[in-house]
């Protein structure tokens, strides 16, 4: 049995109709927690908010944009009156292509959701958790936060900035009990890593995963549900010490060259 660790928590959840931020999701609820889910896609929205019932409320939102951001965060509030745990998880990956080939507007969509979604979540629920007394934040950069990568710089640009938000606000939130943490995932199987797999070798999906998994140690995609067990680490009190930090889950791929 899972044990209610979260129970009478509020958390926030971005992104959460996709592959990491649904298992996030379920996860809250497995742990007791109540959860305000927020995407831009209606139709996975709206089924994984009734899959998890009265624990459960949700926002059709754009985080990018800041009346969104204002209106989900109300809504939140509208329903819980608090926010103990944001998880800022929406993001995009945008093109695979060199840097002097990809369009300039790629790469301000991507910074535009990855980095002002952030952005814009942390100016939102910061004030909040300060009156309340405290509250813990994850947000999703990547292994692509840590390190370049060819071909996807405009997501490494985005998912490094990811990391500066993160520390800047892990120092602001200090003082009021609040944490701010960041996970960096790769690769896992979610439509955004096949999506990727298939930017690398569009004419072969499956050349496109080897490839990826030729330089991760333990030689497979991870799973959303191993990225929630960490993400319920972070966001609950077990990660009482942790703040200010960026968390690898990425199958060793940051610690060394495959041999
Ligand atoms: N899958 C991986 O290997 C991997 C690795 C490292 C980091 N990440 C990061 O994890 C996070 C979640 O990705 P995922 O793998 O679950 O991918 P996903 O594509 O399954 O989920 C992303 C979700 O974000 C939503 N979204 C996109 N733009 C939005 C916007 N402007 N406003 C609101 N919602 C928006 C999408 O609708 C989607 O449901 C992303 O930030 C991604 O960069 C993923």
């Amino acid at each position: 049995m899972t044990m209610a660790r979260l129970n009478d928590k509020v958390a926030l959840v971005t992104g959460a109709a996709g592959g990491i931020g649904s298992a996030v999701a379920r996860a809250f609820v497995g742990q007791g927690a109540r959860v305000h889910l927020v995407d831009l896609q209606e139709e996975p929205l709206v089924a994984l908010a009734n899959s998890l019932g009265a624990l459960a409320s949700y926002s059709l939102a754009d985080v990018s944009d800041e009346n969104a951001t204002r209106t989900y965060i109300a809504d939140a509030l509208s329903r819980e009156a608090r926010i103990d745990i944001a998880f800022l998880n929406a993001g995009i990956v945008g093109a695979v292509s060199r840097i002097e080939e990809t369009p300039n507007e790629v790469f301000d969509r991507v910074m535009r959701v990855n980095v002002r979604g952030v952005w814009l979540g942390l100016a939102g629920v910061l004030p909040m958790m300060r009156a309340q007394g405290g509250g813990s934040i994850v947000v999703t950069s990547s292994i692509a936060g840590t390190r370049g990568t060819a071909g996807q710089g405009a997501y490494v640009a985005s998912k490094h900035a990811v990391l500066g938000l993160m520390k800047t606000a892990a120092l602001e939130g200090a003082p009021h009990r609040i944490r701010v943490n960041a996970i960096c995932p790769a690769p896992i199987d979610t439509e955004m890593m096949q999506a990727l797999a298939a930017g690398i070798d569009p004419g072969d999906h499956e050349a496109g995963k080897r490839k990826v998994l030729s330089a991760i140690p333990l030689g497979r995609y991870g799973t959303a549900d191993e990225v929630a067990k960490l993400v319920m680490f972070l966001s609950g009190d077990d990660s009482s010490y942790c703040t200010g930090a960026a968390y690898m889950i990425d199958g060793g791929g940051t610690a060394g060259p495959v041999r």
